[in-house]
């Protein structure tokens, strides 16, 4: 199985869902998956994540200073199984570029496997502080919970 977080920038939230999935993942012993991330946006390819979003996951045990952000690209849908957006916004933009329908019944939006989630979208933290990073990493890691009680059961 297959996986890609998307989100705008792909330094703030799709490299904190893929560092919480992979170390899920990796706690459950399930060496199989495969989990990656890129951003729908082009500004910060070949950056490190946010250091806001490098602290936040340290503090959580999780490291995932050695990722690199990268663009989305049209031949993602095919390479992966299933693509988590983190917003509508991305959902928005990831429609665009599918153009067709069975490309886009891959997508899905990330929070949509919290239940009772008043939020639809994973907010935006890139101009707030440690505390919105430290909220985006908390609804991750609730979403992370959920899609592997979804996909392991
Ligand atoms: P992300 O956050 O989509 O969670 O990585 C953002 C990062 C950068 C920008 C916007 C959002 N930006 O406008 O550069």
């Amino acid at each position: 199985m297959k996986i890609l977080m998307v989100c705008l920038g792909n330094i703030c939230r799709s490299p904190l869902a893929e560092g919480i999935l992979t170390h899920k993942l990796r706690e459950a012993g399930l060496t199989d998956w495969q989990v990656d991330s890129a951003g729908t946006g082009g500004w910060h390819v070949g950056q490190q994540p946010d250091p806001r979003s490098i602290q936040a996951a340290k503090e959580h045990g999780i490291d995932i200073s050695m990722q690199c952000a990268r663009k989305f690209s049209a031949q993602d849908f095919d390479r992966y199984d299933l693509i988590l957006a983190m917003d509508q916004s991305n959902y928005n933009n990831l429609k665009h570029l599918a153009q067709e329908p069975a490309k886009m019944s891959k997508v899905r939006l990330m929070l949509s496997y919290v239940d009772e989630s008043d939020l639809s979208d994973v907010p935006d933290p890139y101009r707030g502080d440690a505390s919105d990073f430290e909220e985006v990493f908390q609804l991750l890691d609730e979403a992370c919970e959920q899609f592997l009680a979804v996909h392991l059961d």
